[in-house]
């Protein structure tokens, strides 16, 4: 149920508003995101490189409501490519970017953000690294399939994202498994009704083996994208029973999520990439954070209270 309520919580103005504004706030934020510019994404990018973890940069917004704000969206990750090439970070695909369709104009229309995304596609290429769609509420989903697709005919390492929870996603891992493509598997962050979505967190546990499994099996490049130990176990069996080499799949975890984690796979000689939003517009992606543990959300409110 506070799942449930905080996920919408995420679309609220006015709670937006109120916590932006917010001067405690900015503390948590901090432990999420890599800051509010490029140079702080780079220079994150960075350090994480240097502890041996692989990179995905997103630029935080998303509903973008008008074409101007699309085009500038699109050209910040035109840049940012641009300062990550320029520093050898994406060497081998090493530092990558994660785009939102709806920042890049997926409501808009799909050619805009078809137009847009194929822009980002080529400056990734420019530097020597990919580009991953990242997944968002049930209705984007068909559009960024048939952009995705569109799209790989000239940019053919582009990602996609399947999410768990949807009752879909089992099947979508199968179309994309068979071709062969580079999928992260994570649960889903967005509220969805019980008609397109599992809810209970068992069901959604139990279809992300199931996707899991497929992509496994399957000729593409797997990004296991969880913070959860179960799941993380399950795929260091399966990457087992089904030979993958160390290099022929990845774990991915959020900035500042597990830290320890992340480092004691990457020790292990697994790939680890650390998924690191930055930007100014990071209301949603906090709450979205906040809903996955109560714990931080008692935190939070405590800190919001204690100086107002
Ligand atoms: P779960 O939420 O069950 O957490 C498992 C354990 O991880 C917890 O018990 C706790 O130990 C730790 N943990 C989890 N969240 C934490 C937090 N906020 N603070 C501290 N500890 C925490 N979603 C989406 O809809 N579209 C997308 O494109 C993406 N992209 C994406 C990329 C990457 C790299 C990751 C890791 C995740 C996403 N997600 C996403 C988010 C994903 O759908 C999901 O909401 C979160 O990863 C949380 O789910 P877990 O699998 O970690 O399990």
């Amino acid at each position: 149920m506070l799942r449930r309520a905080l996920r919408a919580a995420s679309a609220s103005p006015r709670l937006r508003e109120l916590i932006m504004a917010a001067p405690q706030t900015r503390a948590i934020v901090d432990s999420y995101v890599a800051g509010e510019t490029a140079e702080d994404a780079v220079r994150v990018a960075r350090a994480l490189r240097g502890a041996g973890l692989l990179v995905t940069l997103d630029y935080l917004g998303e509903d973008t409501k008008d074409p101007d704000q699309a085009a500038a969206v699109t050209d910040e990750y035109v840049q940012l490519l641009g300062k990550l090439g320029a520093e050898g970070l994406t060497h081998g695909g090493a530092a990558e970017v994660s785009v939102k369709p709806t920042a890049v104009g997926l409501f808009l229309g799909t050619g805009i953000a078809a137009g847009n995304i194929a822009r980002i596609c080529a400056a990734a290429e420019q530097a020597g690294t990919t580009v991953t769609l990242d997944a968002e509420e049930h209705e984007a989903i068909e559009p960024t399939l048939r952009i995705a697709a569109e799209l790989r005919a000239d940019h053919r390492h582009l990602g996609h994202v399947v999410q768990a929870c949807l009752r879909r996603s089992e099947a979508d891992c199968r179309a994309l498994a068979a071709g062969g493509l580079r999928v992260r598997l994570c649960k889903g962050a967005y509220s969805e009704p019980e008609s397109v979505a599992f809810t209970a967190r068992r069901e959604v546990d139990l279809s992300y083996v199931r996707c899991l499994r497929v992509l496994m099996n399957g000729p593409g490049y797997p990004m296991v994208a969880t913070h959860d130990p179960r799941l993380i176990e399950v795929t260091g069996s399966l990457g087992v029973l089904t030979a993958r080499a160390a290099g022929s799949f990845e774990y991915q975890m959020l900035y500042g999520i597990r830290p320890a984690e992340q480092r004691r796979l990457a020790n292990t000689g697994a790939q680890v990439r650390v998924y690191v939003p930055y930007g100014g517009d990071w209301y949603a992606y906090l709450v979205r954070r906040l809903a996955e543990r109560p714990r931080n959300l008692a935190f939070f409110l405590r800190s919001l209270g204690s100086k107002s």
